[in-house]
């Protein structure tokens, strides 16, 4: 840039204005991201809820784990109905965690310290109290298509379609005497983006957090934006289920319709026009979609190039597909691949190009320029990793976790190894389990517990009101500061040192190659110029207590040395080990540097 200034001042004699300033337009490519929870991450003001100047106060702490950015779950205006996943309006942050100004302040603190931060944003349905719905609900000039209303009788739903919290997906107003469209509860009533005015209004949003300087946005809930224009009935799934299961339909026309990909690609060509328009480093989209693999490659953009979507799209395959009664490592390795190998072949001129093997099958592993592959093992919506993985392969997890190639995304607690909490059903938050029967099974609210910071009362998380969910009982033992000490080995400083880990070449423009060496034991090696990475991790699943001798495919050299090693295992940073026959106990898990 400069040197461009300068030969265009000696060849045209003008003066120009320019910035030194080199914009990046790939921050986010290698990127580890860290979702923070705000109500349940850190209580100031002692009020029993998480907020923003909660949040400002840790942000040192978030630079010491090394992570590049901050997703902030919702802290727009909400009655919390879905823990503000129901706006009720865009512009204001929920007194709960503060106002604008500490908006404003967590960002200027955050880009000091060189942290990016992510907003959720809840496009596809607003709070049944955001002012729009209730000038809809009353036919107000302007507003009366703002959602999707249907023609019905009060006893029967235009259509048989359901909301994925059970049920009919239709709503009956008195008010305005028809139904209004709600995929998720009754009180996040659809906006209608066959609207044009809703197109404008979500777009005036985005400027305006744009404008304070958020660096992306986390696109809650995308695949349900649109749905079909003639509202057919949708087709009976394969599933054997209750009639009011959303499982018991199929949902073609609720669901990843071809105008929602082109929602996301217009919001891409938005967002970049504005970091373009205001030499500003990119701003990213990361989208929420829940699909199958072909439909969620399609939120990346369109194969022939000419549209852009998401940077990353979140890949729910870890999270949802596996678990510690049925999976094996073979099963994880399958998971892995099928991602990898579904992204999409296309910008071929920016990708990096790096090989995949799968067991003995070599892949092309492709890494791009333009978008990136996801993997995370935890967020609020499912089951803490240690209870779907088993406590005891927290490290290993993580291991996997922060060195596949990409962007990771970790939730909150994961840093230190926080596991599920305790939540009575009387004590419960979660729209999704009101009812006894199903509380156990279904509520998220287990995951969402106050963090657990210190021994002290309520766990560091404020001084002592009540919480808005109980505190673990588990915090006196497991809780961040007693991993603080960096000469004893932990979790928390495992976390950091793979975050460290991540950062170098090898790992970040390494090829990939991953191999199960048994049912039950697997091996990933990141290489690059003649300097490998490898994880060796025993799972120790289904009772299997038996130690297993391993081997890192594919390398020269006899020996490596130990980079890290899980908490309690055999062997310790440095020591030099056999890459022909290392001895792992159950759920052991290493970092080997190997140079060859
Ligand atoms: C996905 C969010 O992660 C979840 O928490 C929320 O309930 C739904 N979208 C609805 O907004």
């Amino acid at each position: 840039m400069i040197l461009r200034t300068l030969v265009l001042v000696a060849v045209l004699g003008i003066v120009v204005h320019s910035r030194s300033i080199q914009r990046d337009q790939n921050w986010w490519n290698h990127a580890t991201f860290y979702q923070i929870y705000p109500r349940s991450f850190k209580d100031s003001n002692n009020d029993g809820d998480g907020d923003l100047p909660g949040i400002i106060e840790k942000l040192p702490y978030l630079v010491e784990t090394g992570v590049n950015g901050i997703w902030l779950s919702p802290i727009m205006e909400s009655p919390q109905v879905d823990q503000g996943y129901d706006i009720s309006n865009y512009y204001v942050i929920d007194p709960r965690f503060g106002t604008l100004d500490d908006l404003k302040l967590l960002i200027i603190k955050a880009h000091e310290l060189g942290l990016k931060v992510i907003l959720d944003f809840v496009p596809n349905h607003t709070s049944d109290q955001h002012e729009w719905f209730k000038a809809s609900e009353n036919r107000t000039e302007g507003y009366e298509d703002y959602y999707v209303w249907r023609d019905g009788t009060s006893d029967k739903p235009p259509n048989n379609w359901l909301s994925l919290w059970t049920g009919s997906a239709w709503q009956w107003s008195e008010k305005r005497q028809q139904y209004y469209l709600h995929q998720f509860s009754k009180q996040q009533p659809d906006l209608n983006y066959r609207n044009p005015k809703v197109h404008k209004e979500m777009k005036d949003i985005l400027k305006f957090y744009m404008d304070l300087g958020i660096d992306g946005f986390r696109i809650d809930a995308i695949p349900y934006a649109y749905e079909d224009d003639q509202f057919r009935d949708e087709p009976r799934s394969a599933s054997p289920v209750d009639p009011n299961d959303y499982s018991y339909l199929e949902h073609n026309y609720t669901s990843n319709l071809p105008e929602t990909y082109a929602l996301v690609y217009e919001w891409r060509k938005f967002v970049d026009d504005y970091a373009a328009e205001n030499d500003l480093d990119s701003k990213v989209l990361m989208t929420e979609a829940n699909a199958d693999l072909n439909q969620t490659m399609l939120y990346y953009g369109t194969s022939d190039g000419k549209n852009l979507g998401a940077h990353f799209t979140f890949n729910f395959l870890m999270i949802q597909n596996l678990n510690l009664n049925t999976s094996n490592a073979y099963d994880i390795i399958q998971m892995i691949y099928s991602w990898i190998d579904a992204l999409p072949d296309i910008y071929s001129s920016n990708w990096v190009v790096c090989i995949l093997y799968v067991g003995m099958k070599q892949r092309q592993h492709k890494q791009s320029l333009i978008m990136s592959s996801l993997f995370q093992i935890g967020n609020h919506d499912n089951r803490r990793y240690p209870t779907r993985y088993g406590a005891e392969n927290k490290d290993g997890f993580l291991m996997l976790d922060l060195l596949l190639p990409g962007v990771a995304v970790t939730y909150n607690g994961e840093e230190f190894g926080q596991e599920d909490g305790e939540v009575k059903y009387e004590e419960g938050q979660d729209p999704t389990a009101r009812d006894p029967a199903v509380f156990e099974q279904k509520s998220r609210d287990f995951e969402r517990t106050p963090l657990q910071w210190d021994n002290t009362t309520n766990a560091g998380f404020n001084e002592g009101a009540k919480t808005w969910l109980p505190v673990s009982k588990k915090y006196q033992e497991l809780n961040l500061k007693s991993q603080l000490d960096e000469t004893k080995e932990s979790y928390f400083q495992n976390y950091k040192a793979l975050i460290r880990k991540r950062q170098e070449e090898t790992a970040r423009l390494g090829s990939t190659n991953i191999w199960a060496l048994s049912n039950d034991a697997l091996v990933l090696r990141r290489s690059y110029e003649g300097k490998h990475i490898a994880v060796a991790f025993k799972l120790g699943w289904k009772d299997n207590n038996e130690q297993e001798t391993v081997l890192i495919p594919g390398v020269s050299c006899q020996n490596g040395n130990v980079a890290i090693a899980s908490v309690g295992s055999q062997y310790k940073r440095g020591d030099n080990i056999s890459l022909q026959s290392l001895v792992l106990q159950p759920h052991e898990a290493v970092v080997i540097d190997i140079e060859c």
